[in-house]
């Protein structure tokens, strides 16, 4: 199976079939990212709702949704959404809002496409895995990494035959850990558990399952490095380089197979080491490989006013959306951003959370 979908947009208005959906949350993320991700999805929206109902109001004219609510409450009740979109935030105490939501959304009869993160607990992931159950609706959260095409295009690499199984990883990212005796308080710990969800979403894409793991940590920026190993028997890293300058790029992912390897830098750039033989040592007067086992790049051109030059579409919120809109129309489950995934990064979450650095932990 293919994982990089190549597939041609088509246009909010040009469904025949569009979802009925309601939408909670009308905040900064939503009105950059997720809303304009709307015009290339088969959903029509009914409902806006947003604490602030001035927001609401503006964001509904806007993004084309007819009523506007403060209440979600009313509106699930009155708009009787198939799809409720939840892109909220936290509770005071540091636990996530959407999560309590997505459970009235269920029992509302809606399927719950939500923003990351899912929960701020194991516990709560598994309530809305029985919740989501119970009512035959979905639950997808939007990890967005994990539709970014280059990211696709590694998960199609492994087990290739150019490329092999994946033997090891790894995934840097700037976050910063709290010393472990704030770890128990979830507003410390709002940011982490925030980001978490970006790495570690790569890291279950491309890995699979976390069978055991360990980390050091670093005082003066909370670094730390976690040394992890798969089920598969794949071995990895994940760096989160606290400390990195604000205007580098943010993050890089690598993953190495047998005799092959590949990058994906900023996002957007891909490039694959094909298979190919170190030119005879001390001996070897060019550089240049053979063409069929030199690199290959993949980069984005930067010219035309296309779709895969937006950022919907290269980080992936064009695509998180469709994946569930697809499944719904076709009856089918989703594959990614389901419970399970969110419940393997909440037992990453929950590791660093509890676990002193230097203690090797299985998962
Ligand atoms: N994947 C990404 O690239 C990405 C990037 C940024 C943020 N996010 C996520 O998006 C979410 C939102 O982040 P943000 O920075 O836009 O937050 P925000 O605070 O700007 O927006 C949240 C909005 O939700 C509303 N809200 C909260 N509870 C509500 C309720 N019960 N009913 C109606 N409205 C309610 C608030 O009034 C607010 O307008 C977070 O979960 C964050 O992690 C994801």
């Amino acid at each position: 199976m293919s994982h990089h979908v190549q597939r041609e947009i088509r246009y909010n208005f040009e469904y025949e079939n569009r979802i009925r959906a309601c939408f909670i949350g009308a905040g900064g993320h939503a009105y950059r990212n997720v809303y304009p991700a709307l015009r290339y999805a088969p959903v029509e929206l009914t409902g806006i709702c947003d604490l602030d109902i001035g927001r609401a109001g503006k964001f509904a004219k806007l993004f084309g949704a007819e009523r506007a609510y403060s209440d979600h409450r009313e509106m699930l009740e009155r708009e009787k959404p198939d799809l409720v979109f939840l892109v909220t935030s936290y509770h005071p105490d540091g636990r996530v809002q959407a999560t309590d939501l997505a459970m009235e959304a269920l029992a509302a009869g809606g399927h719950v496409w939500m923003e990351k993160p899912t929960a701020a607990s194991l516990a709560e992931i598994e309530e809305l895995q029985a919740a989501s159950a119970k009512a035959g609706r979905m639950v997808m959260t939007g990890l967005k990494k994990t539709f970014f095409p280059t990211i696709e295009k590694l998960r199609d690499l492994i087990g290739s035959p150019g490329f092999g199984q994946l033997t090891s990883i790894n995934v840097r990212y700037p976050q910063s850990l709290p010393p472990l005796a704030e770890r128990g308080d979830l507003v410390r710990m709002q940011s982490f558990l925030d980001h978490i969800y970006h790495p570690a979403a790569i890291l279950n894409y491309l890995g699979g399952r976390i069978e055991r793991v360990s980390y050091e940590w670093e005082g003066r920026t909370g670094a730390t490095v976690t040394n992890l190993k798969f089920r598969s028997g794949a071995i990895g890293t994940l760096h989160f380089a606290a400390g990195q300058s604000g205007g580098s790029m943010f993050e890089r992912v690598e993953i190495i197979g047998e005799g092959a390897n590949a990058v994906v830098e900023n996002g957007s750039k891909l490039t694959y080491f094909r298979r190919a033989d170190l030119p005879s040592y001390g001996r070897a007067a060019s550089f240049i490989q053979p063409e069929d086992n030199a690199a290959l790049v993949f980069e984005p051109e930067h010219s035309l006013g296309q779709l895969y030059n937006n950022n919907l579409f290269y980080l992936g919120y064009v695509g998180e959306i469709l994946h569930l809109t697809d499944a719904i129309l076709a009856g089918e489950p989703i594959t990614k951003g389901t419970l399970e995934v969110a419940a393997e990064i909440m037992k990453l979450f929950e590791f660093y959370k509890h676990t002193d650095s230097g203690v090797l932990t299985t998962l």
